[in-house]
């Protein structure tokens, strides 16, 4: 059976909840410390050995192609300064033997027409999913994990973890039957529920493992919540024929859609970053005391 090598990144969204910062540049472009949004996705790909990149990009979008080609005249730029550290930093960005590959989504039609999208360059192959506003920090990369159970199950898997019941309105919502400690068979799957109608709190969070399958039903569902085409309908459909599992991922998830999520995951990594752990902790600190 084939081995997981390509991820997908849906990043053609407009970015409308960081408005003015997404006017002009990429949500996906917004640095956390000092890595962007989708450098942080793609190296969790990388961490899980996959090997071809493929982004699904929209107007606006050129700073990512940017930020993962070579730099010449920034690099020559560093050597001749002789600033080899940050040379290190920038060739670094992306390790050598991995692809990118840039697909255009021509009109804001749904994250499901997104991961369609990319039919050609994954052709009939399981593949991984990541939304980079789903910035998620683990001792193991979170999608290593799911490769990791997707090898031993063979099926498609949600990444889910549990939310609170007033805030199911803003994720696909699942209900399942519990199959061992973090995986359960997912039985439904509904876009953004309100709380009442909510079969479960049991959220997907922007990691997803897919079988080929998967583009079958993307072709033939209809726009759903929003007037779009869901990802979560294809997966509703997909899971009529295939089994497929939710999975408790190990890891903190820092919602980087909202601004909220954004700055927590900000303070969250600022406190790991060897550059400045220190200090900011010491600011906090000081910070915490004059409050
Ligand atoms: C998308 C999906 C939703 C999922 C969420 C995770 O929604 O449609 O099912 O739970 O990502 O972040 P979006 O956040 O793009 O509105």
């Amino acid at each position: 059976m084939k081995k997981i090598t390509k991820a997908v990144f849906p990043v053609a969204g407009m970015g409308s909840r960081f408005l003015p910062a997404t006017k002009a540049s990429p949500k996906e472009m917004m640095a956390v410390v000092d890595k962007p949004l989708i450098q942080y996705a793609v190296e969790e790909a990388v961490a899980a050995g996959i090997t071809d990149m493929v982004f699904i990009t929209g107007r606006n979008k050129r700073a990512i192609e940017d930020h993962f080609d070579k730099a010449y005249e920034l690099e020559a730029e560093l050597e001749m300064r002789n600033k080899i550290e940050l040379l290190r930093i920038v060739r670094e960005v992306i390790p050598s033997h991995v692809n990118c590959i840039y697909i255009r989504q021509s009109a804001p039609l749904g994250l499901g027409h997104a991961v369609l999208c990319a039919k050609p360059v994954i052709q009939d192959e399981p593949f991984a999913v990541i939304l980079a506003d789903d910035l998620i920090d683990g001792k193991t990369a979170i999608v290593k994990q799911m490769v990791d159970v997707f090898n031993r199950q063979r099926c498609s898997i949600l990444g889910v973890q549990n939310v609170p019941r007033d805030q199911t309105g803003q994720y696909g919502i699942v209900s399942t039957t519990p199959l061992v400690t973090d995986l359960e068979e997912v039985n439904g799957i509904v876009e953004k529920p309100d709380p009442k109608d909510a079969p479960s709190t049991l959220a997907v969070v922007g990691r997803y493992v897919l079988t080929a399958r998967i583009f079958h039903h993307l072709e033939n569902v209809r726009a759903g919540a929003g007037g779009e085409i869901q990802l979560t309908d294809g997966l509703a459909a997909l899971m009529q024929e295939e089994r497929m599992l939710a999975y408790r991922f190990e890891g903190t998830r820092y919602d980087c859609g909202s601004k909220l999520g954004y700055l927590q995951a900000s303070v969250a990594l600022g406190l790991q970053h060897p550059e400045v752990k220190a200090e900011f902790e010491a600011y906090l600190k000081a910070l915490k005391l004059e409050m």
